[in-house]
This record gives structure tokens, C-alpha cells and sequence, in this order.
């Protein structure tokens, strides 16, 4: 594993939040060291010059996720003729991106938008960020509250985890409602397997409290047969979902995967068990709405998803970034994005199935 932090059980996530207060790992120490920045003092002003287009550094966690890859591309997009972004990679790993960071702040970018790969890494991003007088905007992982409240120039662009887990529980409730014998063995009870993303990432904990949560509330017994991460990946969503099914086989009525990829790769495992021939069949539930997961919906083998919408995550964190970089405060006029708390833009999320898959193209 490339890194360990990320590797926080749910009770310790929120024990974190809790506190207020980052996990020290040796990563993100070297970040208080001396950095370029550190030893100058604030910049008076980090637009730039009149007339001219902004230099926005966007750091993104990795390169290779499916989701992740298509804000990317709406980051691109929506600065068009608008500003230069120079979009690198971390490579999943804290020390590369707070090298990133490094390398941005020496370049005197107006302003940042990254994607952590450690969320509890913020903190040390913001220390920089402000030392430089460089505003930075995080995305997708949401910074802790703390880490937000060190300065006023740090926004955050996602979407409340809580209710795409709300969404992915309430697909099965319809199926459950519509389709009595999802119950396989008519114990009044739903047999569920959850695939799990990232652990301690905040869309991974809530979705999987969630999703549980809204079955429950619509009166549905649940019993959870199997639990396991498979870190936002589809080969890995595979993978489990075949121990899975040599665990527990025919005794599973519902599949609930974290993200698309995950659901994805349990849909390969079905298929290689037999499922989604004759009258086999599995419902199985994802999130982000990726093109190959609404492909899998037209295919009936994907019961549905949740749109995680990426054109607008992309284009809300370029618009902050960018009025960030010209030295102005965001508002809803100057950006187009309601603001929450003076510092937070919350995108919705959206039930997806087969019926409005044109909704989410
Ligand atoms: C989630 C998304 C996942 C993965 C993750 C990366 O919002 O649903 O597929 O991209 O972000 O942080
Ligand atoms: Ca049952």
C-alpha cells in the first residue's frame, strides 16, 4: 500500500472529526518544514497582472479514477480561453502531491484547487497555501472543519456524501417494494453484500452508513452477509465480490457498491457465477452515473446509480479557483455556485435507472 492514512476505520473518522484533529504520519510532517514559501512573507496580491489570464495549479489524487477523471476534464473545459490550469497527478501518494504543492507555490500560481489524497493532509496544504497568500480551493475530499476554519481564502466543491447513500438505499427500497421476490428466501429480510471504497474517506463511511439507513427507514429488514473495501476499484470490486459469493452464494439478494467501478466489477463476478442469464438476476446499486455504469443500466445488469456530477464539480471548482486567482471573493454572482458557510459549494447528486439515464449523459 502506498499510504496508510486514508486507513482509518468509521469510529476513528468521526473520532477525527471529532476532535478536530489530523492523524500524524510522517507524510505530511515534511510539510511544515521549510517550504519556498514559508520563508518570504505574503505576497500583497496574487492576481495577476490586468488583462492577463490567472495560472491556477490543480493537483488531483490520481489520474487513474474513473470519476476523478472526468471533474478532471470539466476543470479543463470550463478554463477555456479563460485561464491556464496545469493539472498534475499524485499519484495517490501525500508526499508527491505535497511536493506538487511545493512546486506550485514556488511558481507563484494565483490560486490552487487540489484534490487530497489524505484529507486529514489539508491542514499542512492550508498552512502553505496561506503563508503564500495563494487561496486554495479542495475538492471531492472534503478537509476537516478545523483545517477549513484556518483561513478564508480555502473553499470546498463536492456533494454531501449522506445523500447519495440515501439514494443507493432507496433503490433497493423500490425494488424490494416492486419486486417481491428479491426476497429470496422469504424471511421478510434483505441479505445484503456492501462494497466499501476508500476507508476514512468521507464519501466511503457515509454512503455505506446511509444507503443501510434509508433501507431501514423505508420498514425493510436488513442482514449484512459480507463487508469489505475495495478502494473505488473495479478489478478489486471484482475480486471481492467473488469471495462473496464462494462465502455466502445464492443466501445474497442485494449488492451495494460505494461507487460505479466497485458495482462494476461485482457485476464481472456475477456474470461469471451465472447471474444475468434466464431469470438469475442481482440488483445491484452504484454511484457516480460513469458512462460504462449507464451502459450497464440500458444492459440490465446495473439496477441503478447516483449521479455525481462531475461537469458541475469540475466547472464550480474552476469558477472559485479562477475568481479566487483574480483576487476577488467568491459569490454566487461572480460563479455561478451557491456558497454555504462562506466557504462550501454543494453539488446535488440524482437517483439514476434506466428510465432517466438521459438525464445523467
Ligand atoms: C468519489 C467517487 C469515487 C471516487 C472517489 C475519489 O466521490 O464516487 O468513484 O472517484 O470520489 O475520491
Ligand atoms: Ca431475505
Amino acid at each position: 500500500m502506498k499510504k496508510t492514512a486514508l486507513v482509518l476505520t468509521a469510529g476513528a473518522l468521526l473520532a477525527t472529526v471529532a476532535a478536530g484533529c489530523g492523524d500524524k504520519k510522517e507524510d505530511t510532517k515534511q510539510g511544515t518544514a521549510a517550504s519556498p514559501a514559508a520563508s518570504t512573507a505574503p505576497a500583497a496580491s496574487t492576481a495577476p497582472a490586468a488583462g492577463k489570464q490567472a495560472n491556477i495549479g490543480v493537483a488531483i489524487y490520481k489520474f487513474d479514477d474513473t470519476f476523478m477523471t472526468g471533474v478532471r476534464n470539466a476543470i479543463s473545459d470550463a478554463a477555456k480561453d479563460k485561464a491556464k490550469v496545469d493539472i498534475v497527478d499524485s499519484q495517490n501518494s501525500q508526499p508527491t502531491q505535497n511536493d506538487k504543492v511545493d512546486l506550485f507555490i514556488s511558481k507563484k500560481v494565483n490560486a490552487m484547487a487540489i484534490n487530497p489524497v489524505d484529507r486529514a493532509a489539508a491542514g499542512v496544504i492550508i498552512n502553505k497555501a496561506k503563508t503564500a497568500n495563494i487561496p486554495v480551493v479542495f475538492l471531492n475530499r472534503e478537509p476537516l472543519p478545523d483545517d477549513m476554519k484556518k483561513w478564508d481564502k480555502v473553499f470546498y466543491v463536492g456533494a454531501k456524501a449522506e445523500e447519495s447513500g440515501t439514494i443507493s438505499g432507496q433503490l433497493l427500497v423500490d425494488h424490494w417494494k416492486a419486486h417481491p421476490e428479491m426476497d429470496k428466501n422469504k424471511d421478510g429480510v434483505m441479505q445484503y453484500v456492501m462494497l466499501k471504497g476508500e476507508p476514512g474517506h468521507q464519501d466511503a463511511e457515509l454512503r455505506t452508513k446511509f444507503s443501510v439507513q434509508a433501507i431501514e427507514a423505508a420498514g425493510i429488514k436488513v442482514q449484512k452477509l459480507a463487508e469489505d473495501t475495495a478502494m473505488w476499484d473495479r478489478v478489486k470490486g471484482q475480486e471481492k465480490m467473488a469471495a462473496f459469493l464462494a462465502a455466502n452464494g445464492d443466501k445474497i439478494e442485494a449488492v451495494l457498491a460505494n461507487n460505479d467501478d466497485m458495482a462494476l466489477g461485482a457485476i464481472e463476478a456475477l456474470k461469471a457465477a451465472g447471474y444475468f442469464k434466464g431469470d438469475k438476476t442481482m440488483p445491484v446499486v452504484g454511484v457516480d452515473a460513469t458512462a460504462p455504469a449507464l451502459k450497464a443500466l440500458s444492459d440490465g445488469t446495473m439496477l441503478g446509480t447516483v449521479l455525481n456530477d462531475a461537469k458541475n464539480q469540475g466547472k464550480a471548482t474552476f469558477a472559485i479557483a479562477n475568481v479566487l486567482a483574480q483576487g476577488q471573493t467568491p459569490t454566487k454572482e461572480n460563479t455561478g455556485y451557491d456558497i454555504t458557510d462562506k466557504q462550501y459549494v454543494w453539488i446535488k447528486y440524482k437517483k439514476i435507472t434506466k428510465e432517466n439515464a438521459n438525464e445523467a449523459q
